[in-house]
């Protein structure tokens, strides 16, 4: 008698990579009334993101992406491409016209009926280019810039929170003598640190970053770079860092889209999207650094 042997089901099952942590679908942002014409007048053949028939402007198109816990995205193109647009709806600063962003544990953030004050806490935070877009006040103290978020969140322990404020300051590397001096005499550098200890208060699922190094120093900006990596790790956060500095996102992204007139034109791993650019776009950014 033959007896057949078959692999255990286990074996058979394939295995499904973790859910991503945040995951875009479809986001497209305007600003203008909109006509039918809008879609067909904007974007790569028509050279500009201004529709000619009515002054919209197409923002961010259809764009969609997936970034996994502890993983970096970076996001790439040219000024008015659409980068900090896409990362301020991801911030909820309004309801895009289209798409949905969801963030695993907290459904899509843009129906969610959480108030985004709440989900600007736990589950999204940007640290802006500009200190002061991000609500900082520069006449106040590192430190109570930092307390002022804290105690926000209902920290209502005086004591406590200063361990706590001076304990994220310092490990973002703000020496303790430096604390209580004015947020206004900070060097750039110093001043995004202050504004990643404010948006780590309370770790976020995801982590927007918004032209991180721009201003700053070679050094600085390796220095920023290796906390922004190492804040990501740690936390396990899923985090975008939009940047025009291609080394930038080469250091830090595991993967990078490029972003022309709002759309993706291009996305993969830093390697094969810098270094061997396919869309005619992503060769001329890439070129035009060379140059
Ligand atoms: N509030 C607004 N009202 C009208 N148009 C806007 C508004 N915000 C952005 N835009 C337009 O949307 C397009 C994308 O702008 P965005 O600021 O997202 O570009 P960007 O890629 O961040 O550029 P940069 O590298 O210069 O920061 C631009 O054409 C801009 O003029
Ligand atoms: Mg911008
Ligand atoms: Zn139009």
């Amino acid at each position: 008698m033959s007896v057949t042997i078959s692999a255990p089901d286990a074996v058979r099952v394939p295995l499904l990579p973790p859910p991503p942590l945040l995951a875009v679908n479809g986001l497209s942002r305007s600003f203008g009334p909109g006509c039918p014409r809008c879609e067909q007048l904007t974007g790569d053949a028509a050279g500009t993101s201004r529709c000619a028939a009515c002054g919209t402007v197409i923002a961010v198109h259809e764009v969609s992406f997936e970034v996994g816990a502890g993983e970096v995205i970076g996001i790439v193109g040219e000024s008015g491409s659409g980068k900090t647009t896409l990362l301020r709806s991801l911030h909820l600063d309004a309801v895009p016209g289209a798409g949905s962003m969801r963030v695993a544990g907290y459904g899509d953030l843009f129906t969610s009926s959480t108030p985004r004050t709440e989900l600007r806490r736990s589950a999204v935070v940007m640290v802006h280019q500009n200190a002061l877009a991000a609500g900082l006040s520069p006449g106040l103290a590192a430190e109570s810039n930092v307390a002022e978020r804290l105690l926000s969140t209902g920290c209502r322990n005086f004591t406590d929170a200063r361990g706590q404020v001076s304990g994220l300051l310092e490990e973002l590397g703000i020496h303790p003598s430096r604390h209580a001096d004015p947020l206004g005499t900070f060097s750039g550098g110093m001043q995004q640190r202050v504004q990643l200890a404010r948006a780590l208060v309370s770790p976020p699922r995801v982590l927007l970053l918004d032209e991180p190094t721009t201003g700053l120093d070679p050094s600085v900006q390796a220095d920023l770079l290796e906390t922004v990596q190492r804040v990501t790790d740690k936390l396990g956060s899923a985090t975008v860092v939009v940047s025009h500095d291609l080394d930038v996102v080469r250091i830090l992204a595991s993967r990078v889209l490029v972003l022309h007139y709002g759309r993706v034109v291009e996305h993969g791993i830093p390697e094969q999207v810098l270094d061997d650019p396919q869309h005619p776009y992503t060769q001329l950014l890439v070129a035009s650094r060379l140059r």
